[in-house]
């Protein structure tokens, strides 16, 4: 259904035209005078130029013909403005429409439409900090609030699983265990299901050889050769990197599910290698790659570029492939197996050359039409007090699992200190909690600003944050829990100016669900959602609704807080998180 402003707009230049001004000066918006209307027009200040009268004439005459039963005030004031007030019925049958309609009555721009999402990108073996946090935070509101519009929204995690760090994972593996049977090339197998180490030992070998890549020239350029003949199929190193990948996915399987993300496509750069030779072969026979310095690159500058774009490097001297290459073909094969019709990226906005290369040379080498939507979302640090980017009490970069973990045990002390459930609910309720505690902390924000992670503030009941709209949530589940059945009860007429006010409130949902859409801003989300709660509970504190004795009244003010709770939790699933049943 049409969106209320829209509603009103064409009402207004109806009214233009009937009075026999041009309909386009008709155009209405949300009053920025609260005090004295709800929706305002300002466009007979510019007809009077192109009519050569005054502007309140203009007025007067468009606000005459306006249909009365639509407005509670229709006031040409000037020098020319119109100010208007929504009746009660009229405001009584969008939001009535709003509750009967699915999805409350928002219009899918996606119908029939696949998109891409690309997001989390873990590398497999190292340990996950704080950028993947946000990735998956951002990537997957912004993945639901597509499927919410009707998209095939498809959320590809794309594994860092191909490049250097399985190198040096083989070759540090190699330098403590020279016997086993996958660095023996006559060995003929079959390999063990066993990984000859655990996780926690994986997690323990990377850091070490990462280390040792720096001090030990030797050592690095043995990491390039097993990288290069891992990727090349070289038995005994394939089956290492099937031990590495099962225990590593085992482990991000785990922590993506606690943070309620999910992925439809679990795909890497791994996936990607078998494309890269023919596309590879297809950019140099087309002469969109061009050799330099011995490695072939695809030169993506413009002349109007206002900062220097640098060739994107296609394949490195030594003949190996980069993160460009892989990221290249991923898109080959996506096009191929998904059929998107765009696709979209989140990483820390470190990455945003490296999009933009890749992004134009996909189009140069046509792998995408020149007139695709690739879009890139770059976001910002997530900082510690002190402004500088998040750090372990020791100085360390913060591991995500430690995040949550201290976020988690924050908030159960809370739970358990204020007796909010029954001992066996601790940690339920607290888990859902904690998530909503660290979701809207970050995604609160505009994405593409750094940060400040706060926990006492993230995880406070009251204020903007995550708990206090759960908060709201609940509170008004227990009154309809205490009510009985009303999910089918008719939207009334605003019983006070807190219900008009929650009814207003309500009627945005659509224009901010779009605006966050269109701009990747779940913080237009968190703001909407804010807003909505403060008008709940400002009805709630002021009308008294399960001890109303008018029970046509009561039905209505039931019906209202209905809707409002059915809104708030469709808002929260789509930043990515649930309420519990009692807080
Ligand atoms: N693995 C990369 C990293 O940790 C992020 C991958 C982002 N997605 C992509 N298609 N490049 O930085």
């Amino acid at each position: 259904m049409k969106k209320i402003l829209d509603m009103i707009s064409a009402k207004m230049a109806a009214a233009f035209e009937a009075a026999g001004y041009d309909a386009a000066f008709g155009r209405v918006t949300v009053s920025n005078r609260p005090d004295l209307c709800e929706y305002q027009c300002n466009g007979a200040l510019a007809a009077a130029k192109q009519y050569k009268c005054a502007p309140i004439q203009i007025a007067q005459a468009v606000a005459a013909k306006l249909d009365a039963a639509d407005f509670s005030m229709i006031d040409a004031v000037m020098p020319g403005f119109i100010n208007l007030k929504l009746s009660d019925s009229f405001l009584q049958s969008y939001l009535e429409a709003m509750r009967t309609q699915p999805d409350f009555g928002v219009e899918k721009e996606g119908t029939g439409k696949t998109v891409v999402v690309d997001y989390g990108g873990p590398n497999v073996a190292k340990p996950l900090h704080i950028g993947h946090l946000r990735s998956a935070i951002i990537g997957e509101s912004i993945k639901r609030l597509f499927s919410f519009f009707g998209y095939n929204a498809i959320g590809d995690i794309h594994l860092g699983d191909w490049g250097l760090q399985m190198g040096l994972i083989i070759s540090e593996l190699q330098e403590r265990q020279p016997d086993l049977c996958y660095f023996d090339e006559s060995f003929s197998g079959p390999y063990s299901e066993e990984a000859p180490f655990t996780i926690s030992e994986l997690e323990e070998i990377y850091p070490a050889a990462s280390a040792k890549k720096k001090e030990n020239e030797a050592f690095a350029e043995k990491a390039h050769t097993a990288t290069f003949e891992l990727q090349s199929g070289r038995p005994g190193y394939r089956a290492l990197w099937q031990h590495i990948m099962r225990l590593s996915l085992a482990d991000m399987k785990k922590i993506y599910n606690d943070l309620d993300v999910h992925f439809e496509a679990w795909l890497g750069e791994s996936d990607a290698d078998p494309y890269i030779p023919a596309m590879v072969e297809d950019f140099k026979n087309r002469g969109i790659a061009v050799q330099s310095e011995g490695a072939w690159v695809i030169p993506v500058a413009r002349e109007d570029d206002k900062k220097e774009v640098p060739p994107c490097i296609l394949v490195k001297s030594d003949g190996s492939a980069i993160y460009a290459t892989t990221d290249l073909a991923t898109m080959v094969q996506r096009m191929q197996d998904f059929k998107p019709d765009r696709m979209f990226y989140i990483t820390d906005k470190r990455q945003s050359l490296h999009f933009e290369q890749v992004f134009r040379a996909a189009k140069l080498g046509g792998i995408v039409p020149a007139d695709y939507t690739l879009e890139h979302l770059g976001f910002g640090t997530m900082n510690g007090k002190d402004g500088k980017p998040f750090k372990t009490r020791d100085g360390g970069v913060m591991r995500l699992e430690m995040l949550i973990r201290d976020m988690t045990d924050f908030v159960r002390a809370k739970v358990i200190e204020n007796k909010i459930v029954d001992d066996d609910q601790v940690e339920a309720t607290t888990a859902k909690i904690a998530l909503a505690a660290l979701k809207y902390g970050d995604l609160s924000n505009q994405p593409t600003k750094d940060y400040v992670f706060d926990m006492d503030r993230f995880a406070a009941f009251e204020g903007n944050t995550g708990p206090y709209i759960l908060y709201t949530i609940i509170r008004i589940k227990s009154i309809l829990a205490k009510y009985g059945a009303w999910e089918n009860l008719p939207i009334q007429p605003a019983a006070n100016s807190y219900a008009k006010d929650l009814m207003l409130s309500i009627t945005k949902l659509a224009p901010n669900l779009e605006t966050a859409l269109r701009t990747a801003s779940p913080n237009v989300v968190c703001a909407y959602i804010y807003e909505l709660a403060g008008c709940v509970n400002k009805f709630y504190h002021e009308t008294r609704i399960l001890g109303e004795e008018d029970k046509e009244k009561q039905a209505g003010y039931i019906a209202l807080i209905g809707l409002a709770k059915n809104i708030l939790e469709t808002c929260i699933h789509l930043l990515g998180f649930s309420a519990p049943e009692k807080m």
